[in-house]
């Protein structure tokens, strides 16, 4: 090995590879059967300002490697124990940054290409001199670190990705926060309107004493459907927060729909609707037991409304790989291919749902879908226009 010359170009480089790892020297490991190359690198590398670590075995090497963490791995192509290139793959699993220079001899170029094909960096022709070495060793580490800054940078572009899809995703939710909001007002504005045109003309004389019992009545009528819409608000509100989880317990849905079911059972036969409730299995659901009731009159209930007299509602619970398993069906107006999504929308309402029931919120099946999906479940519709339509909800039984 030769004298120890500084040259400024490696000097360079080693400042700039001295900022590797946080700061940190950066780490060498010799691996070398011979004793005068290991203290040879020493010798050129330590008042570098570099780390240097040696081993003479491949074993031993190993065994560093796995150990302790290394920028550079200077690795003689022949060793006591085996082949330097065998030593690769091992050393670039653990980091496939790790930069690997393997030290050949006049008779071992080729197993140095070899080494080069299975991932070195470079090779270093024996003998070498300490300045060859130094510019060897500053090279790799400045590989390194290009590539280690091109990994840092990579990161930073994928976590600005991550964050732009954060904010559309925010600004989306604030728009329809906005729009929520907008919509809220509006359909507390309209009943409010009525009432308030209601009492005016009452408290300016408009209407005689003896109309004026059809006028309370109908003011009456609106302020239940302001109760309704607020009541529904409130129990979106809910089922949205996470503050009902401590509502739940194991509950039997076939006992909530069997207390569920007979209030609408009359109001379906007096429209001459066949009726049928089918309990088929009797599954246990971890789940708030009011929003469970939601769930089943809600449905029933719009089963009921949007089915004409002469028609037919059938309820269907059963139990299947572990899921709990309600659909409710019925042969009334259907739902349109298009309107199939919105529906579970907050206050959409189908044409020809206004149309056989001017009334309703809108809300009622969006409650629906976030008590379910909220407990770990999910909803589908099934509908044909004017044939019928099928919701089916599914929630894991409770373990
Ligand atoms: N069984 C059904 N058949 C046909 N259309 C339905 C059925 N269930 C729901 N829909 C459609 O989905 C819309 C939303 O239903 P949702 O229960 O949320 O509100 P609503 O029934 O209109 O109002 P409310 O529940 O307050 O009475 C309904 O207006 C209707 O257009
Ligand atoms: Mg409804």
């Amino acid at each position: 090995m030769g004298a120890l010359h500084r040259t400024g170009q490696a000097a360079c480089a080693t400042q700039r590879c001295q900022m590797l790892a946080m700061n940190e020297p950066p780490r060498i490991l010799v691996i070398d059967d011979e004793e005068g190359i290991r203290a040879g690198c020493r010798r050129a590398l330590e008042p570098e300002g570099y780390i240097v670590e040696t081993a003479s075995t491949g074993q031993e090497g190993l065994h560093r490697v796995q150990e302790g963490r290394f920028d550079l791995v200077l690795v003689d192509v022949v060793l006591p124990d085996m082949r330097g290139v065998d030593l690769l793959r091992p050393i670039l699993e653990k980091d496939p940054d790790v930069v690997c220079v393997v030290i050949t001899g006049y008779a071992t170029v080729e197993l140095a290409v070899q080494a080069i094909r299975s991932g070195a960096y470079d090779f270093l022709s024996k003998p070498f001199t300490a300045d060859i070495l130094r510019m060897t060793v500053a090279q790799g580490l400045e590989r390194r670190r290009l590539t280690l800054e091109a990994r840092r940078l990579q990161k930073i572009e994928e976590e600005a990705q991550e964050l732009a899809r954060a904010k559309a995703e925010l600004e989306r939710l604030d728009r329809f926060k906005t729009t929520f909001m907008w919509t809220v007002a509006h359909e507390l504005r309209a009943p409010l309107n009525a009432l308030q045109s209601f009492l005016l003309a009452i408290l300016k004389g408009y209407i005689p004493p003896e109309e004026q019992q059809e006028v309370l009545e109908r003011a009456a009528q609106r302020v239940q459907e302001l109760l309704d819409l607020v009541d529904d608000l409130l129990k979106l509100a809910a089922a949205k927060s996470e503050k009902g989880l401590e509502k739940r317990e194991p509950v039997s849905l076939a006992d909530i729909l069997e207390k569920v079911a007979p209030l609408f059972r009359k109001e379906a036969e007096a429209r001459g609707i066949t009726w049928a409730v089918d309990v088929r299995a009797r599954p246990v659901v971890q789940a708030d037991p009011d929003q469970m009731a939601q769930v089943w009159s809600n449905l029933i209930s719009n089963a009921v409304k949007y089915t004409p007299a002469g028609g037919q509602v059938q309820v269907i619970l059963e139990e299947r790989d572990g899921w709990a398993i309600g659909a409710v069906e019925d042969t009334g107006i259907g739902i349109a291919p298009q309107d199939r999504e919105r529906v579970f929308e907050e206050f959409y309402r189908t044409p020809q749902a206004r149309e056989i029931a001017p009334r309703g919120t809108g809300l009622g099946l969006p409650l629906v879908k976030q008590i379910v999906e909220g407990h770990g479940g999910c909803i589908t519709v099934e509908s044909e226009l004017g044939r019928g339509s099928r919701f089916t909800f599914r929630l894991p039984v409770s373990p």
